[in-house]
């Protein structure tokens, strides 16, 4: 089975060195830059920079492109190529039914995966329109990059803001609490180990014992003690309610995107 990972950027990348270490072995990348086709070509993978090539060679094909890329990327691929394929989608916001334009008939998943998938911990959600028998190797390839869910279409933009981009909020609150371990003298790396460790911790907990967590909150917090002071503090700055604003402000440009690359695509189509 060969797989295409069109656009080897930093997810195809990700996409290229997980299902190598799964022991998929064919595998053809595609880039426009040489330093993208020598960064992937470094990790194993067959390189080209024709489009139409990868996907007419190819069983399975990662769209792994920005959004944005995609109009421009299906005019250099035939439309007779895309037939019999399956399709797996990267890209944040472009929906099924707009992708169906341009490849017809051929299997089509939307999922949406993050950067973690390249310490083999991204959480992947994926879509699909209908039950096609690839099912379960699209699932087996998507296992390659960390945890796999199944979820209805209309959950991936908010799945988008959440675990799509979650890394990157995640990392801006690890980068504010070193910060605050720095405020209080604690030596910079000795702030991350114990942030990152936090993390870590109270993931596994939550995960392990399965609670709501308030409940691992309330458990911490001592009457008149030190976390309790921390909370008000939380409480009277807003953090929850920014924190719920960023990805609601994240979730409704998913939207915005997958509205603007629908009319590119029938605009470049002239549909
Ligand atoms: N980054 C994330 O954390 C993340 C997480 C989940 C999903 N995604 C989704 O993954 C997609 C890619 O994101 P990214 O962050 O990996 O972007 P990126 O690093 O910019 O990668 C995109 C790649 O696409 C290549 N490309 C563009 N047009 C092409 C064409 N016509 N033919 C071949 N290659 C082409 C570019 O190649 P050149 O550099 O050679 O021009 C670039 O390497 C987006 O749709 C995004 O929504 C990203």
């Amino acid at each position: 089975m060969r797989i295409a990972v069109l656009g080897s950027g930093r997810i195809g990348t990700a996409v290229v060195k997980s299902l190598i270490s799964c022991g998929y072995s064919d595998i053809v990348a595609t880039g426009r830059r040489d330093e993208t086709l020598s960064n992937a070509k470094s990790l194993g993978a067959h390189v080209t920079r024709d489009n139409d090539l990868a996907v007419k060679s190819s069983d399975v094909i990662f769209v792994t492109v920005k959004p944005y890329h995609f109009p421009a990327l299906a005019k250099q691929v035939n439309r007779s190529s895309w037939v019999g394929k399956i399709i797996v989608s990267f890209m944040a916001g472009v929906r099924i039914n707009t992708i169906k334009l341009i490849v017809g008939n051929s299997h089509v998943y939307r999922a949406m995966p993050n950067m973690n998938a390249l310490v083999g911990l991204s959480s992947t959600a994926v879509a699909v329109d209908q039950e096609y028998d690839s099912k379960g190797l699209v699932e087996k390839l998507l296992k390659c990059m960390g945890r796999v869910y199944w979820v209805p279409e209309e959950l991936l933009d908010a799945w988008t803001a959440l675990a799509g981009s979650g890394p990157a909020f995640i990392a801006e609150i690890v980068d504010a609490l070193v910060m605050s371990g720095v405020l209080v003298g604690l030596p910079r790396d000795l702030a991350c180990d114990a942030v990152l460790d936090v993390l870590e911790g109270t993931a596994r907990f939550l995960r392990n014992n399965d609670i709501h967590p308030a409940i691992l909150r309330d458990e911490v917090t001592t009457p008149a003690g030190t976390t309790i002071r921390g909370l008000i503090t939380m409480e009277s700055e807003g953090v929850k309610a920014a924190l719920m604003k960023t990805i609601e402000a994240s979730y409704k440009r998913s939207m915005e995107i997958g509205r603007e690359i629908d009319d590119n695509v029938r605009r470049e189509l002239g549909l």
